[in-house]
């Protein structure tokens, strides 16, 4: 397996429940580096055009709102096949249908506030990996 890294974010919904740390251990447990981190709080322009994808989508309003309704944390996460790992770790966007031990099984609110995000393929990565970070700020 390659070495790879993804853009994970911490939303608002565990920022605010003080969670940064724990999720990050979940991180870290599965053998996944954070070789970049910062704290910010998006605006509406930047969460609009973060998740600019979903843009048709009925919920886009809604995720918007709250993605730059409190500070996030984004990260740069590096390892062996980081980007599925990643996702496992995650585990499913619904919390409903998440697997035992993962995040959004422990932590998630709803399908909207579901605490993470992860980039889901080599392409999206690279992208979302830009929109936050140079590579002066990328330290592995
Ligand atoms: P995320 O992995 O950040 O990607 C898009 C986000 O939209 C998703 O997690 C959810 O937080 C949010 N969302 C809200 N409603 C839905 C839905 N019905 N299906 C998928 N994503 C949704």
């Amino acid at each position: 397996m390659a070495l790879e890294r993804t853009l994970s974010i911490i939303k608002p919904d565990a920022t605010r429940r003080n969670l940064t740390g724990k999720i990050v251990a979940k991180f870290e447990d599965a053998g996944l580096r954070v070789v970049a981190s910062k704290r910010i709080h998006l605006s509406p322009a930047q969460a609009g055009a973060f998740y600019a994808v979903h843009k048709e989508r009925p919920f886009y309003g809604e995720l918007v709102a709250q993605m730059s309704a409190e500070p996030v944390v984004v990260q740069v996460l590096e390892g062996e096949g980081a980007i599925l790992k990643n996702r496992e770790v995650m585990g499913a966007t619904n919390p409903a249908n998440a697997a035992e031990g993962t995040i959004r099984k422990e932590f998630a609110l709803s399908i909207g506030e579901n605490s993470v995000h992860g980039s889901d393929a080599p392409e999206t990565a690279a992208q979302e990996i830009k929109f936050f970070f140079s590579d002066l700020e990328i330290v592995g």
